[in-house]
């Protein structure tokens, strides 16, 4: 009888030849945020069937080096960033791990608060609040999506200035320095608005900051800070209790 078995291949799998040189184009050629090429351009430039190609992406995919986006594509994954729950701004937080952060305004006006956001920033319900609705971006990759509350009486002529780092608007415009905060961090699916904006599916998981943010004893901010959880962690430094 035949007991004889084939000695283990030493020769890459057509698969793993393929994830090899998309491996070393990513590297060499692209960015994060940069789209790799089609399947159809691939199976003609490198003469294997569209089944291995299908293969070698979804390993790279796996592998956390590409990532598809719903409804768009497949990419080089983007930035991923641990936060360190300093009180920093975003556009801090984003530098000091040496990416460029990028602010779209979505909408930005003057309202009258009502009784949640009165409360939340210690004001009389009807007073004037500024309310800016921002998408934050790191290298061009969206972030987080925030909706932040400012007391117009604390900042006039808020809406005028430029709304990119709204802690360095306060400290050189306003001379007001934030110096601490409390903050909660909670779960939540993106609904259609956060995930159209933040290109992710709807139901998307996303980490959720509410923050109340002190000058001194005033209160200067409540803010919703919605990030993408595929995009963003939180890290702690864990002592052990005194
Ligand atoms: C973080 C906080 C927000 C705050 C923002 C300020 O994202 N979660 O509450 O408004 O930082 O950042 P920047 O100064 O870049 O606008």
């Amino acid at each position: 009888s035949d007991h004889y078995s084939r000695p283990a291949s030493v020769t890459p799998t057509k698969r793993a030849q393929v994830r090899g040189i998309l491996e070393h184009e990513i590297d060499s050629e692209l960015s994060p945020g940069d789209a790799i090429p089609s399947e159809r351009a691939l199976v003609t430039r490198l003469g294997v069937s569209r089944v291995t190609v299908r293969q070698a992406i979804a390993d790279l995919v796996e592998g956390g080096v590409l990532e598809r986006v719903h409804g768009k594509g497949t990419y080089v994954t983007g930035p991923q960033v641990d936060s360190r729950l300093h009180l920093t701004s975003f556009s801090r937080e984003m530098r000091d791990r040496g990416l460029l952060p990028a602010t779209v305004v979505l909408s930005a006006r003057e309202e009258p608060a009502d009784d949640e956001v009165a409360y939340g920033l210690r004001i009389r319900p009807g007073r004037n609040v500024v309310r800016v609705e921002r998408l934050r971006t790191a290298d061009g990759t969206p972030m987080a999506y925030e909706v932040g509350n400012y007391p117009s009486a604390l900042f006039p002529g808020l809406l005028d200035r430029e709304l990119g780092s709204l802690y360095d608007v306060f400290a050189s415009e306003y001379g007001v320095v934030v110096t601490s905060g409390e903050q909660t961090v909670r779960a939540e699916a993106a609904d259609a608005h956060q995930a159209r904006v933040l290109g992710i599916a709807k139901r998307a998981p996303m980490l959720v900051q509410e923050r109340v943010t002190y000058a001194g004893d005033r209160v200067v901010e409540l803010a919703t800070s919605a990030y993408r959880a595929d995009r963003y962690r939180i890290h702690m430094a864990i002592t052990p209790r005194g």
